[in-house]
């Protein structure tokens, strides 16, 4: 296929923002032509979607402005006249994994040729990356980047119209852009919703590629977040959960260092049932916050703080602005506010040179907070990250003896926490019908603990007492109460 190259990534760019710019907003073009509606009718799309909730949610928005050309999804991509792969970049089997499927993609290309394969996402942000798919898959029709999910008609319609191949990817965005449905149009769920009130990242901590990937750190208005929030509880969502890089940084491009705080109190004072937020950043953290989850009970007692290692020297390089010492103080000042609050964490193992007294002091610290739960990572160097050039003599052996021994400690701390919910009732928000057995419904209490119930679909949406009779580690099975 012939392909235009309109714009590529540019890692330096990204890394080189302008923070004198001030953000613009803008009303996002959500209303196709004419000629993209006569060619979706009675077509299907396939939406594959990896990594973190910001791309679910910009899967959610592009899902939407699929289903408004009239077009009907379907979850696998065989005979589908749309695949849209939206990519992650995070570590080296994610992006790997993108190349494996589109191996698969090519099998439905093959059978049809007006197959249109897309690819979004952080994975194309990066030069090398596009180049590579273009070189070795060369029937990819369109790509695009995390800045411009909204340019996604007019970059559908020129590829239809000229028949060819689109390369669109913008490095970096000073733009927000509103007007997105805010209610059930495009979205996973009826019950639970993500609101983005911040894009892209400023820490530049050094293993990561979210910064390059997803440009300077940007906050939507506070009346717009509301709004949002507002119309999703008006459609009967449950629960919404605010999502940025490192919440807690909202607004500091306004200048407003409380300005976090007081979001989070005016989204609990809409009345929506359950509120949640992923993710802080430890040192951006104000007590204030903790003091607001303290005065709504509509804001779920449980929070996510990454943590990444529990040496200082450790964290020093990966540019993380905290000591292991600040950390538990964090840990300390909000357990004494919420005793019950529940508490996971991101931990990477093997970060260039990590020596055995770090791993042991990772070890300490996980005792000492004692996580509910914790997402654990084996390093994986990112190619345009400075970390990537770090050196680096532990063993690849090493490395995962490591890691299988902090995932031990994980296992053992979350399975014995969730032992001390046997006997218990919660409440439970039921989302829906369980994987793995279609007779169970799935939930999640409070403390963000999965629960496992018998019953039927008419749960889902329901927020019910449900009291529990066994654990396993990182699910809980019970039975509903009478209210
Ligand atoms: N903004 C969030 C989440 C970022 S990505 C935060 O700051 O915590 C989610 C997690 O992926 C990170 O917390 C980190 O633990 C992990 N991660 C990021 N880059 C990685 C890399 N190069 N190798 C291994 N894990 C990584
Ligand atoms: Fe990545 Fe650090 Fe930004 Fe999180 S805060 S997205 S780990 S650079
Ligand atoms: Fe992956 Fe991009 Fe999220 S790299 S973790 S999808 S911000």
């Amino acid at each position: 296929m012939k392909t235009r190259l309109v714009s590529l990534p540019d890692f330096k760019k990204a890394a080189g923002r302008n923070h004198d710019t001030p953000i613009s907003f803008k009303q996002a073009e959500m209303k196709p032509t004419s000629f993209l509606v006569s060619w979706g009718r009675e077509k299907t799309f396939c939406i594959k979607t990896y990594g973190c909730q910001a791309n679910v949610r910009d899967s959610e928005i592009l899902r939407g402005y699929l289903l408004a050309l009239g077009m009907k999804e379907q979850e696998d991509f065989d005979g589908a006249d749309l695949i849209l792969f939206n990519t992650c970049a995070i570590r080296e089997n994610a992006e790997n994994h993108l190349y494996g499927e589109l191996g698969r993609a090519k099998e439905t290309y093959l059978k049809n040729k007006d197959t249109i394969i897309a690819i979004c996402g952080c994975v194309m942000q990066e030069e090398k990356a596009v180049r590579y798919v273009l070189d070795h898959f060369n029937f990819v029709s369109l790509i695009f980047g995390t800045n411009n999910i909204t340019s996604f008609y007019s970059l559908l319609e020129d590829c239809l119209v000229h028949h060819e191949g689109i390369v669109d990817v913008k490095s970096n965005s000073d733009l927000i852009e509103e007007g997105f449905p805010e209610g059930k149009e495009g979205r996973e769920s009826k019950v639970t919703a993500f609101v983005n009130i911040m894009y892209g990242c400023d820490k530049f901590c050094t293993y990561c590629i979210v910064p390059y990937t997803r440009g300077r750190e940007r906050s939507r208005k506070e009346e717009d977040i509301l709004a949002e929030v507002r119309c999703l509880k008006e459609q009967g969502y449950k629960q919404v959960t605010l999502l940025g890089q490192n919440v807690d940084a909202y607004g500091k491009d306004f200048h407003d260092e409380y300005a976090f705080a007081s979001l989070l109190e005016k989204v609990a004072e809409t009345g929506i049932e359950r509120v949640r937020f992923v993710t802080p950043y430890p040192s951006d953290f104000k007590t204030e916050v903790f003091d607001v989850m303290k005065r709504h009970q509509n804001i779920m007692p449980y929070l996510h703080l990454p943590i990444q290692s529990g040496s200082n020297r450790v964290l020093k390089r990966m540019n993380r602005r905290y000591t292991r010492e600040e950390y538990l103080e964090i840990v300390k000042a909000l357990r004494e506010r919420l005793p019950d609050v529940f508490l996971s964490t991101d931990i990477i193992v093997g970060f260039p040179d990590e020596s055995d007294e770090d791993f042991e002091e990772t070890l300490s610290l996980v005792r000492e907070v004692k996580y509910d739960a914790a997402y654990t990572f084996i390093f994986s160097p990112r190619p345009g990250t400075p970390a990537y050039h770090m050196k680096d003599s532990t063993s690849d052996q090493v490395k995962h003896e490591r890691f299988d021994r902090l995932k031990a400690l994980i296992d053992e701390l979350a399975t014995n926490r969730a032992k001390e919910f046997v006997g218990k009732t919660v409440e439970v928000l039921f989302e829906k019908v369980s994987d793995r057995n279609k007779e169970m419904i799935s939930g999640y209490d409070p403390h963000n603990k999965l629960v496992h119930v018998r019953g039927d679909s008419s749960l889902i949406g329901q927020i019910r007492k449900v009291k529990i009779l066994e654990s396993r580690t990182y699910s809980l099975l019970g039975e509903l109460v009478d209210d």
